[in-house]
């Protein structure tokens, strides 16, 4: 276990270097910053590839030569949850799935998304997203744990136990997660995981018949991207307090960001109350 997805992939990437003599780094524009700050602290340049219409990195962008590179995949992009090609053969040298966001779904009916990662070398999850723990809470996971840890472990005189990955002394933080796992078994997580994908459509489903909003596409995994047609997405969120709406840049383009880990979220009241704030009167109020 780590803080969080940031040291999972630099633990990740890491044993990329010091495993699998990794010499650099290949990611996709919308892959996470904790990619780009890894390579800083790791030595490793970061090569940025190109996304499609969707936000995805696609398999024939794979064509060239990996044989020295850390290929990272992203399962749930950042901005929009786009989850890029990770069933293709490939020749990197190492493998890693960014599944900060989405890694979960695997547990749910919606798992074929997630089809590819058991090939990789290595996966990270932030279980304060989608495995609902409070802050900090996130798995890395090893094809050959013992490998890894064999190059990531440190000892010293004054330590009853060698040090594995980058923490020193930290807190049992799997113990809210197991609470919750003996709590919930893997039937209470999924049917909490599937319905927050249901909440996320139900907003797309409302957005995309309102005339005045926008709905950037449709959600892949449970994140939402939409907008009002006019105005101000930035001004307007300012406006929206505390309501279900981040904000991200897409192409130079801002526009809101719902995401969907709050089984009491409520898409209607959301839309109606953005659609109060541009002065339209909206239609279905469940106020
Ligand atoms: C795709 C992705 N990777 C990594 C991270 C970093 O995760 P954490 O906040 O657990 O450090 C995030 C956080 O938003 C993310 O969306």
């Amino acid at each position: 276990m780590v803080p969080d997805s940031t040291l999972g992939n630099l633990t990740a990437l890491w044993a990329a270097r010091d495993v699998a003599g990794a010499k650099r780094i290949v990611t996709s524009e919308d892959s996470h910053v904790s990619i780009v700050k890894a390579g800083h602290i790791l030595g490793l340049p970061v090569e940025r590839l190109p996304v499609d219409a969707s936000r995805a990195l696609r398999a024939v962008q794979f064509n060239e030569d990996l044989s020295d590179a850390a290929l990272v995949l992203t399962a749930g992009t950042t901005a929009v949850g786009a989850i890029d090609c990770l069933t293709e053969p490939r020749r990197a040298a190492w493998v890693h799935v960014d599944a900060a966001w989405a890694g979960p779904l695997r547990m749910t009916k919606h798992s074929a998304l997630l089809d590819g990662t058991e090939q990789a070398d290595s996966v990270a999850v932030s279980a304060h997203k989608w495995l609902y723990q409070p802050k900090e809470s996130a798995l890395v996971f090893f094809a050959q744990p013992d490998r890894v840890a064999q190059a990531l472990t440190f000892g010293g005189s004054y330590l009853a136990q060698p040090n594995v990955g980058l923490l020193g002394s930290h807190g049992a933080t799997a113990l809210p997660l197991l609470a919750t796992l003996l709590a919930w078994g893997l039937e209470g997580v999924r049917e909490r995981i599937e319905s927050d994908m249901v909440i996320a459509q139900r907003l797309a489903d409302r957005v995309q018949v309102e005339p005045e909003l926008q709905l950037w596409g449709q959600p892949r995994t449970g994140i939402v991207v939409w907008r009002p047609r006019k105005g101000d997405p930035l001004q307007l969120r300012e406006r929206l307090q505390d309501a279900w709406v981040s904000t991200a840049t897409i192409n130079g383009e801002v526009w809101f960001r719902s995401v969907a880990t709050n089984p009491l979220a409520d898409p209607d009241r959301l839309v109606d109350a953005v659609l109060n704030a541009i002065g339209v009167r909206h239609t279905n109020s469940t106020d």
